[in-house]
């Protein structure tokens, strides 16, 4: 008798808060790409956490729409994957709702990102912002994922989703499945260029510490070549983030990029000093995100495919969350309609 055999569910997504940087790809994408074969994936573009820090509206509608066309130039081909626009399921905000009732003042209080964007964001401190992994926790556990892979920075909303999940379950019975978060080993936090011991982040100010998606050869090069190294004497190519953070960084970006070793990378540069390895890392990550970034624009002049694959993912997205939906609603005691 033929058995079918169930893939496992990976999901993650990404705020269009600021144009994808390397440290998306590197933390993110790039694992999720990776694979696509082994899992049912789904993949969204999280525009209702992007809105917890003011935007241009048309800002964001152009992001999140260049955001799809990456996605998929990235390799995340949307016959395998699905991929949609968090706003399209409402399903979303309904369930984040629900969480809410069940994610403590105390908890949310302790999350690193709330108080980093409350320091930077002292004028708008919202709502949205406090109860953000409410949502975050509803994005995952509607889809039921076995994995969530996310950068290091991340790795705290999905223990807390964790821990709302135990909590709902522990009431209610087997309601959500238990997700892993899943960190890559090289790239979980890539550091800003000029500033190696700040994240590279996209919803900052740019500067030129910031290497994104779309930038040209000749900005990625400029970029790589004022970056930091280091203010000791001894100027060689080995990995120590504490006194080194700008030559540890550039070795992390190095290593996702070719997949060597430090140690590879160590022997590689032996006794050749920073002129030489800054232009070998620039060169590497030009060879990683140009056939990207060429294949994204491409895409982006196709706004009718781009509208159909995001349609499809929210009908086949909102299929799966609303039978998650309705299981809640039973289960906690709301009247079926
Ligand atoms: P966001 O949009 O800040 O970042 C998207 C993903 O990129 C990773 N990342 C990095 N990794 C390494 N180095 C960096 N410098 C770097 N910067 C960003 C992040 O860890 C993340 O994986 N709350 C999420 C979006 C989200 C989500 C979800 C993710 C909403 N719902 C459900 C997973 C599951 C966020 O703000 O990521």
């Amino acid at each position: 008798m033929e058995t079918e055999v169930t893939k496992k569910v990976m999901l993650s997504g990404i705020k269009p808060s600021g144009d994808l940087t390397l440290g998306s790809y590197l933390g993110a994408i790039k694992n999720w790409a990776e694979r696509a074969e082994q899992f049912d994936c789904y993949y969204f573009m999280a525009d209702m956490h992007a809105i917890t820090v003011r935007q241009n509206p048309a800002d964001l509608r152009r992001r999140t729409l260049e955001q799809l066309a990456q996605y998929i130039a990235c390799g995340l081909d949307p016959e395998k994957n699905t991929l949609f626009i968090q706003s399209h399921v409402p399903e979303h905000a309904e369930l984040g709702w629900v969480l809410n009732c069940y994610a403590m003042f105390g908890e949310l209080s302790r999350m690193t990102q709330f108080k980093d964007k409350s320091a930077k964001n002292a004028d708008n401190i919202n709502g949205g912002l406090f109860t953000y992994p409410s949502l975050m926790a509803a994005d995952i556990l509607l889809y039921q994922p076995d994995l969530v892979p996310v950068g290091e920075d991340q790795k705290q909303h999905v223990e807390l989703t964790r821990n709302i999940c135990q909590r709902f379950n522990g009431i209610y019975g087997d309601v959500f499945k238990m997700p892993e978060p899943y960190i890559p080993k090289v790239g979980a936090r890539v550091m800003d260029l000029l500033t190696p011991t700040s994240k590279m982040s996209k919803s900052d100010d740019a500067g030129s510490g910031v290497v994104y998606l779309m930038d040209s050869p000749d900005d990625i090069r400029r970029k790589f070549k004022r970056a930091v190294t280091d203010s000791d004497t001894e100027r060689c190519v080995r990995y120590d983030p504490e006194t080194k953070p700008g030559v540890a960084n550039l070795m992390s970006i190095y290593a996702a990029a070719t997949g060597r070793s430090y140690d590879e990378i160590e022997a590689e540069f032996d006794g050749k000093g920073y002129g030489v390895f800054k232009p070998a890392v620039a060169d590497a990550v030009v060879d990683m995100l140009c056939p990207i970034r060429e294949e994204a624009q491409r895409i982006m002049k196709d706004k009718a495919y781009l509208e159909s694959v995001y349609k499809t993912g929210a009908q086949k997205a909102s299929y799966i969350a609303g039978k998650t939906l309705r299981k809640v609603y039973k289960k906690i005691g709301f009247v079926a309609p």
